[in-house]
């Protein structure tokens, strides 16, 4: 199974100027192409987050309008996103449309499991996972234990070496801790939110994080301060 990611789309409204990312929308339409260089064609995307600037029906409209309908793009939300309003605009992606209200789903293949977990509250910039999340975690996990599987989520719960980010909670990190370390079939956490390609090894799998298709942020080392530890 090939899957492709993409992430913090940060699709904004026609006419809005993000002075911070002012090229949000141009480096989204050049990844299908992207993608066809590819030596293998992906059975899909992960778009892990942070899909568009500020959460508003117009911006996934245009985020739908962007998308490759070729591949299927599974959509998962970030601290920018609003439920309501991807719900309201992909109406016909049954996956958004779950018992509940994060966004939490399973996608099957015969070789691999990517589960998709919503790390978002709606008011908080960082990362959480409730115990209701993490239950229903928990539950899917044996379903299928010796399939390797993925976890997909906007926030990483590893510690990043950006302290902007670090110095953000993860509310529910020890409790996602211990369920990794005791499921060996998580071969991955695929996440963003930090806009830049990082790799930790976590509790006994790999964590990678996507860079953003708007513009990344760049590690800037301080002498005092190491870059990044890896456990
Ligand atoms: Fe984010």
């Amino acid at each position: 199974v090939v899957i492709a990611q993409i992430s913090d789309t940060h699709i904004k409204r026609r006419g809005r100027v993000l002075p911070h990312m002012p090229h949000v929308v141009g480096p989204l339409r050049r990844v299908p192409a992207s993608i066809a260089e590819q030596p293998s064609v992906p059975s899909y995307i992960l778009a892990t987050g942070d899909l568009t600037e500020s959460g508003h029906p117009e911006e996934y409209r245009r985020l739908r309008e962007i998308l490759d309908a070729r591949v299927v793009t599974y959509l998962m939300p970030g601290n920018h996103d609003r439920r309501d309003a991807m719900r309201e605009v992909f109406a016909d992606s049954s996956y958004l449309h779950g018992p509940g209200e994060p966004i939490q789903y399973v996608i099957e293949s015969p070789l691999m499991r990517v589960i998709a977990m919503d790390s978002s509250d709606g008011t908080r910039q960082s990362g959480y996972l409730d115990a209701a999340r993490l239950q229903w975690l928990e539950e899917r996990l044996p379903e299928r234990p010796h399939v390797p599987t993925i976890i997909a989520m906007h926030h990483p719960p590893v510690q990043t070496g950006v302290r902007y980010f670090d110095e953000q909670p993860f509310e529910g990190r020890e409790e996602l801790a211990r369920i990794v370390r005791a499921h060996p079939q998580i071969r991955r956490i695929l996440c963003g939110h930090i806009h830049q390609m990082i790799c930790r090894t976590w509790n006994g799998t790999i964590a990678v994080s996507s860079p953003s298709t708007a513009p990344t942020t760049e590690l800037v080392r301080v002498p005092s301060e190491p870059v990044a530890v890896v456990a």
